[in-house]
């Protein structure tokens, strides 16, 4: 039977689990805090903005994303962009959010901690109530500062261990392995924080054992360089250890030549618990439903594998058990009538 998959990923029930807060940040947006907040940018336009978006790799990538988020001050600013991402993931059917945000990227402009946190959560709050969106705060260290930046940071966050489930680690990979933070990490696991790293979207393999086995992460971000060695491969899937794969941005940042070559589909097929996601999407040209439409299309994904993936990302979230058994239900009961041959 055929199915339209484009129409079937459209409706689906999704759920986000690698998105970066400040990778939201639509030029339109940029421009009109700029403007509101006095911050002068180095584009004349919106237009000038999106030309700049053209990548070498991650680096390259980071030092305008970093200069973007100068816009961001005030508790409005983060309440409005996570705002407006909501809405978005509203018209997208998107059910759960687990959703980064790099506090170090304000605080190091002198923008304080608990402003940075009370706007992203006043949003994410208004989101479970007006649309039963329900949603995971990961707090990330940058990783390109010191293991000392990150302490700092992480007792900043002991008072808002209520709304911050999970940390994390990103930025620049090169030069910066998980064992740098193992001292943070361990703190953090002692203070009940989950952990997650982003390992091998540049950075070798090595860097997924690491990240593994010092800073016991429930999740890798990333991860596509675990191709590279077959013992990872044979452990990631013997234990279920999610890979929170971003396919647009893989591309964007030149991990990949072409979304027609990404290891995606291969990974899936080896078992491994592999999801969907879209990293920084005002950056990388789509949100995750962009992502599933030009992943199916470009790797020629079946409905079955479009099911594998959808369940996995139920699976890898950080909610309840009752909470993930009743969206894993509400996923199993939309692609039923596919699955079952009943809708045509
Ligand atoms: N990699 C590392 N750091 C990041 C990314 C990413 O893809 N996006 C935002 N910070
Ligand atoms: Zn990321």
């Amino acid at each position: 039977m055929v199915h339209n998959l484009e129409s079937i990923i459209r409706r689906m029930p999704k759920v986000e689990l690698h998105l970066h807060i400040e990778g939201t940040l639509e030029p339109e947006m940029m421009f009109a805090m700029a403007t509101r907040n006095g911050v002068k940018l180095p584009y004349h336009s919106v237009d000038e903005v999106r030309a700049a978006y053209q990548f070498s790799d991650l680096q390259s990538f980071l030092d305008i994303y970093y200069a973007g988020a100068a816009v961001l001050q005030k508790e409005q600013d983060f309440y409005d962009l996570t705002r407006a991402y909501l809405q978005k993931m509203q018209d997208e059917n998107v059910r759960h959010v687990e959703i980064f945000f790099d506090p170090q990227t304000h605080t190091g402009r002198g923008v304080e901690f608990d402003v940075v946190v009370n706007g992203i959560h006043r949003a994410l709050e208004e989101a479970r109530r007006e649309w039963g969106i329900s949603s995971r705060l990961i707090l990330s260290f940058l990783r390109h500062l010191s293991a000392e930046s990150a302490m700092n940071t992480l007792h900043q966050a002991l008072l808002f261990k209520n709304w911050i489930t999970t940390v994390g680690l990103d930025s620049s990979e090169d030069g910066h392995p998980p064992e740098k933070f193992l001292e943070v990490f361990n703190a953090a696991r002692k203070e009940g924080f989950i952990t997650v790293a982003h390992a091998g979207e540049e950075g070798p393999p090595d860097y997924i054992w690491q990240a593994l086995n010092h800073l016991q992460v429930s999740r890798i971000d990333h991860g596509v360089r675990a191709m590279e060695d077959s013992a990872l491969l044979e452990h990631l899937g013997k234990f279920q250890i999610p890979l929170t794969v971003c396919p647009l941005s893989n591309v964007k940042l030149r991990v990949f030549n072409d979304l027609r070559n990404h290891n995606l589909g291969t990974l899936l097929d080896k078992g491994l618990c592999v999801t969907i996601n879209s990293d920084d999407p005002a950056y990388f040209g789509g949100y995750i439903t962009e992502n599933f439409l030009q992943t199916q299309s470009a790797l020629g994904l079946n409905l079955k594998q479009i099911v594998r993936l959808s369940q996995n990302a139920v699976q890898a979230t950080f909610l309840d058990p009752i909470e993930k058994t009743a969206l894993l239900d509400e996923v199993n009961c939309f692609f039923d009538p596919y699955i079952s041959g009943s809708v045509h």
